[in-house]
């Protein structure tokens, strides 16, 4: 079974809490998702493994550590995922960014995909998959499918706001991809919204409603 980290770290909890309030500002909203992103990301990361090299400092050579062979990739999902970017590459500046573009049909709810570029050696990297929004779990659990496919063997989830149901989808269908929320709201409503959730993340973070 997949692990759900819920990271309930009191300055994510505050954020979360002004993003989700309707009259929130884009520009405060886009902020907001930048500066989870940060705090987030300390947590997602803190288990990545280090090698020990040499080096010399003003005084002596010491032995230091640095992030191990499987470099980091980020791969948000078009567009909101695009929201979390920013604040990752502040912590992990010589990260790549691959991107996979889905959109959820209306009526089915149904994951659409129109756009996949990711780094040529991506089966040799960490990936870490960035979307604010876990609805259904069918554009996460597609994603991670292409990533699959492509030969990647260590993917990691980022979320804001999951809905059980998706948190569930994602578990069953890859157990071996650890999920990081800021939270886990309680269902989905009639039209698959997380309830209570934020509204809709791309609208929010681009303004185009
Ligand atoms: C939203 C969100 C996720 C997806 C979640 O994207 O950013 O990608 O829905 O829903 P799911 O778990 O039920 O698949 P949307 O389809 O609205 O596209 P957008 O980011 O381009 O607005
Ligand atoms: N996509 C969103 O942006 N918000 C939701 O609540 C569900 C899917």
């Amino acid at each position: 079974m997949a692990q759900l980290f819920i990271i309930n770290h009191p300055l994510v909890q505050h954020k979360l809490g002004i993003m989700r309030q309707k009259e929130t500002s884009t520009q405060d909203f886009r902020r907001l998702l930048k500066e989870i992103a940060l705090l987030m990301g300390y947590e997602v990361t803190k288990d990545l493994p280090v090698e020990n090299y040499e080096i010399e400092t003003p005084i002596c050579k010491t032995t230091a550590q640095r992030i191990g062979e499987k470099k980091m990739t980020i791969v948000p999902i078009l567009r909101a995922g695009l929201g979390l970017v920013d604040g990752l590459m502040e912590l992990i500046p010589g990260a790549k960014v691959g991107h996979i573009g889905l959109y959820r049909d209306e009526k089915t709810h149904k994951p659409v995909p129109y756009y996949c570029k990711l780094p040529k050696d991506i089966d040799q990297r960490t990936v870490l998959v960035t979307d604010p929004m876990l609805a259904t779990g069918g554009s996460a659990c597609d994603a991670i499918d292409l990533l699959k496919q492509r030969g990647c063997k260590h993917i990691r989830l980022m979320c804001l706001v999951a809905a059980p149901e998706g948190v569930r989808k994602v578990q069953e269908t890859h157990p071996d991809v650890k999920i990081y929320v800021a939270a886990l709201d309680q269902c989905l409503n009639e039209n698959a919204y997380i309830v209570p959730g934020l509204g809709d993340a791309g609208d929010r973070i681009f303004g185009t409603k």
